[in-house]
């Protein structure tokens, strides 16, 4: 009987669960043995696994979060652990494996497939930046997080004829943004995309007030820059992928808009809210669907590719057309929510 791997890496998102159950149900159903690999390529570099059959998945279609753990390791930082994930890949005597993550673990499955190591990709990530899918699970729980906080917001931002500044996860993409924002009706919308300058902000919230709206409701990514200002970080300090933590935009933005308008503002920092909890009906579908077909990908041994979602039909891409290039937010769809601004 052959053996799959399957691991889950990077930030978690909903919809990792109801992944490796369809992996895990549809390797029994054709006879393959499955081993989890604990917290990413982490688990590959110390060995640590646990065996997946039918129990271990039972009831986990439902959970947020990965059954499996995660972090943001990158074995590529070191020619050490790049030798011990082939070594652990062969003592654990492994077929293949099946990575979920986003760019970054996507990209060390991209890597070690060109030194031979037989990888298949499942795209997750709740920012929907990755290339080369219509769309990623996670995404759609996160939106529907995001927009019912929005709509919570504007019954006490009305109440009190406030300006509230919600700031959103979303690192490169101002996708949850965007989303979020059109169907919550924010009257504003910042995506790192396109630095927006505090004058254009401060004139649409005056322009509401003069038409009798003595609230507004603010949406930024936390990758969003105000013209003439730099990001905003958390700390300098990078991760394994080179990455910094964000965080802070919303402050920023509500003492600036408060300070030119005159008008109270308050900020809300949704943070990690939107990646946990049960994911949406969608995102259990897609990421069943994923799971499913990166089986199939297995049995026609389409080593080194990764499936995705386009339109409504569930095909593959090689890992390299995925990764290398992040999806950002298509200016045509933005300027859509543009007509609601203000
Ligand atoms: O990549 C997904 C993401 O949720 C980003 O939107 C966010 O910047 C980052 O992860 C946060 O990462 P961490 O969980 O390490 O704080």
């Amino acid at each position: 009987m052959k053996r799959i791997g399957v691991l889950t890496g990077g930030g978690d998102c909903p919809g990792l669960n109801p992944t490796i159950r369809a992996v895990v149900r549809k390797a029994i159903h054709d006879n393959y043995d499955v081993v989890g690999i604990k917290n990413g390529w982490k688990g590959l570099i110390d060995q640590d696994t646990i065996h997946l059959d039918l129990n271990s998945i039972s009831g986990i279609l439902v959970k947020g979060g990965t059954i499996l753990g995660t972090s943001r390791t990158n074995p590529f930082k070191d020619p050490k652990n790049v030798e011990k994930v082939k070594a652990h890949f062969k003592a654990l005597k492994l077929y293949c494996l099946i990575a979920i993550g986003g760019e970054d673990t996507l990209g060390v499955a991209n890597k070690l497939c060109k030194i031979g190591v037989p990888v298949v990709g499942i795209p997750k990530t709740i920012d929907n930046d990755l290339n080369a899918t219509d769309f990623t699970f996670g995404f759609d729980t996160a939106v529907n997080i995001a927009m019912e906080a929005i709509d919570r917001l504007h019954t006490t931002a009305e109440s009190h004829h406030r300006v509230m500044v919600v700031e959103v996860m979303g690192r490169h993409a101002g996708w949850i943004a965007t989303y979020a924002g059109i169907a919550g009706g924010a009257d504003m919308i910042l995506i790192p995309e396109q630095p927006t300058a505090l004058e254009d902000i401060v004139a649409v919230l005056k322009k509401r007030r003069q038409r009798g709206k003595t609230f507004s409701i603010v949406v930024a990514a936390e990758g969003a820059m105000l013209k003439d200002y730099s990001m905003v970080l958390k700390t300098e300090k990078k991760d394994a992928f080179g990455h910094v933590v964000l965080g802070g935009i919303g402050q920023l933005l509500a003492e600036k808009i408060e300070e030119a308008t005159g008008y109270e503002t308050r900020v809300t920092v949704l943070g990690h809210i939107q990646r946990g909890g049960s994911p949406t009906a969608f995102d259990r579908v897609l990421s069943t669907r994923f799971g499913i077909k990166a089986i199939e990908l297995v049995n026609e041994k389409q080593f080194g590719k990764m499936v995705c979602l386009d339109g409504n039909q569930i095909k593959s891409v090689p890992l390299t057309k995925a990764v290398g290039k992040l999806k950002t937010v298509d200016m045509d769809f933005f300027n859509m929510a543009r007509i609601f601004f203000g």
